[in-house]
């Protein structure tokens, strides 16, 4: 990952490859924000006009190159839009800032080192900064036989308020994070021939051993001895059998307890419900919820919140052969309920179904679930929102706040009470799927019946923002790393007392 540093010195007089200052639209020419002074000083006040010439507005993900011409001892400048930017201590301030370094560190790709100055004010505003650039200049070259060009290996931090109090400790955590983030995303990328529950669940438990956290993982023989039908049932089909993976975080004196469960598919080819060609290309990523729940609880940790995690990865792939469920074939969840399969491509709820019984049984105060769960999801809230949906509203509304305050765009959905009897079966306890109206809701309604009375619980459905089809701001095409900053920011407002 991109190393960084703190400096206040000025930039021009930086030995670096390259410069970075932030614009903001303005009424004439771009509006130069804080940092950008000493520069602008040596070019004779003619910032702000040259970029307009080059055709700068300022607006958010705007990049303009520009070369230095002995302005500073780097040789090119390169100016980033943050759009209009909202006051210091907003969410909103945060994420113009974080998307801003995010393009200014994609477009420093195959550049060794640069100085970033933006108008870092606080300490929140220079986590956000870093973690625009690591998230920014993420890439993914492992499948690449040739030399790629290499993200920028490190980046000088500069602003007015860079000697602030906790500057450090931020730009510590948010270099934690966007690890955590940094690792989601290579899982989600790993092409489905190598990332199968198997070697998912390895990867898993090494990264768990390495901070000392405890791992158990349940293969084929145990999940199938233990009654977990859905992950047995949907991974049947496949010459890679499931896993589930469990990772506990218990440090001293912790109060509350958090369990996450994330959906694990290595590759939903829909099973004998087959999916169409072009549905199917992006299905490696439905393992992203699982990626998210592991790299998330070992970022947090990594960070010594005060609060137990148990993250539970429900891995399977879903594939159609002669030993594939079968559409109305009737499955027994973990702990004793029956599930019609109707459709064998409404799989995530079935392994989700095991974890979330599983998890509850460590009697949590509360279960998050993250799933790339439905494409009715992505055609409510589009490709850059994931749902929120909660067995009590006011904590869909926490979750909400959190991961605006994470960066993370979700939005709360409903659970109508209505809609569960689409899902009646005639034959089990319920079925896999109801119609077509609402079918994210039906979704959570299946999952939430899994849920042990008492048990706060919120469900994440990130089907749309986990995999992109284009890089923006911080976000890469391919994997995104979906959720985990708003897991680990979820733990720490727990230990905070506001969740
Ligand atoms: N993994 C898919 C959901 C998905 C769709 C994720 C698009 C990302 C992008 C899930 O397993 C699925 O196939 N869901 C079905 C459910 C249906 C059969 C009730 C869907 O959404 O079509
Ligand atoms: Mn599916
Ligand atoms: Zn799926």
């Amino acid at each position: 990952m991109t190393s960084i540093a703190l400096s206040s010195a000025a930039p021009t007089g930086l030995k670096v490859d390259a410069v970075v200052v932030g614009v903001a639209p303005g009424d004439d020419d771009v509006v130069l924000l804080p940092g950008s002074e000493s520069l602008d000083k040596a070019l004779k006040g003619s910032l702000a006009r040259l970029l307009g010439q080059l055709g700068a507005t300022g607006k958010a993900d705007e990049v303009t190159k520009l070369p230095a011409m002995g302005a500073a001892k780097a040789g090119l400048l390169v100016a980033v839009g943050t759009g209009p930017l909202a006051e210091a201590g907003t969410p909103a301030r945060h994420e113009s800032l974080r998307r801003a370094a995010g393009a200014a560190a994609r477009a420093l790709a195959g550049q060794q080192s640069a100085a970033v100055a933006l108008p870092v004010l606080d300490e929140a505003d220079a986590a956000a900064v870093v973690e625009g650039i690591t998230l920014g200049a993420y890439a993914f070259d492992q499948y690449k036989s040739g030399d790629s060009t290499t993200p920028v290996r490190s980046v000088t931090l500069i602003g007015p308020g860079i000697k602030a109090k906790g500057v450090k400790e931020a730009v510590a955590r948010a270099e934690t994070v966007s690890a955590a983030v940094n690792r989601a995303r290579d899982w989600v990328n790993v092409p489905p021939r190598d990332l199968t529950p198997a070697t998912f669940a390895d990867a898993a438990t090494k990264l768990a051993k390495s901070a000392k956290l405890d791992v158990e993982v349940l293969d084929e023989k145990a999940l199938a001895k233990g009654g977990y039908g859905g992950l047995i049932g949907v991974g049947q089909g496949s010459a890679n059998p499931p896993r589930l993976v469990r990772v506990a975080y218990r440090p001293s004196r912790a109060k509350k307890h958090v369990a996450f469960v994330g959906k694990g598919i290595t590759f939903d080819s829909g099973g004998l419900s087959l999916k169409p060609a072009d549905s199917m290309v992006e299905m490696k990523s439905d393992m992203s919820g699982a990626a998210a729940v592991i790299a998330a609880v070992h970022a947090i940790a990594q960070l010594g919140t005060k609060v137990a995690v148990t993250a539970y990865a429900a891995m399977a792939e879903n594939m159609p052969s002669g030993s594939a469920q079968r559409p109305s074939d009737v499955i027994t969840i973990y702990g004793g309920r029956t599930v019609e399969v109707l459709n064998t491509d409404a799989e995530g709820r079935l392994v989700l179904a095991d974890g979330i019984v599983r998890a509850g049984e460590d009697e949590p105060d509360l279960i998050i679930d993250v799933a790339t769960l439905t494409g009715a999801a992505v055609v409510a809230l589009g490709k850059r929102v994931s749902g929120i949906m909660a067995n009590d509203e006011k904590l869909g509304a926490k979750v909400h706040d959190t991961a605006g305050r994470a960066g993370e765009a979700m939005w709360p959905l409903p659970l109508p009470a209505e809609l569960r009897e689409k899902l009646d079966s005639q034959i089990a306890d319920i079925a896999n799927i109801g119609d077509r109206w609402g079918g994210a809701l039906q979704a959570g309604l299946f999952l939430q019946e899994f849920v042990a009375d008492g048990i706060d619980w919120a469900h994440l459905d990130i089907a749309g923002p986990a995999f992109s089809d284009k890089a923006f701001g911080y976000t890469p095409k391919g994997g995104t790393g979906a959720a985990v900053r708003t897991l680990v920011r979820l733990v720490e407002d727990v230990a905070d007392g506001v969740i």
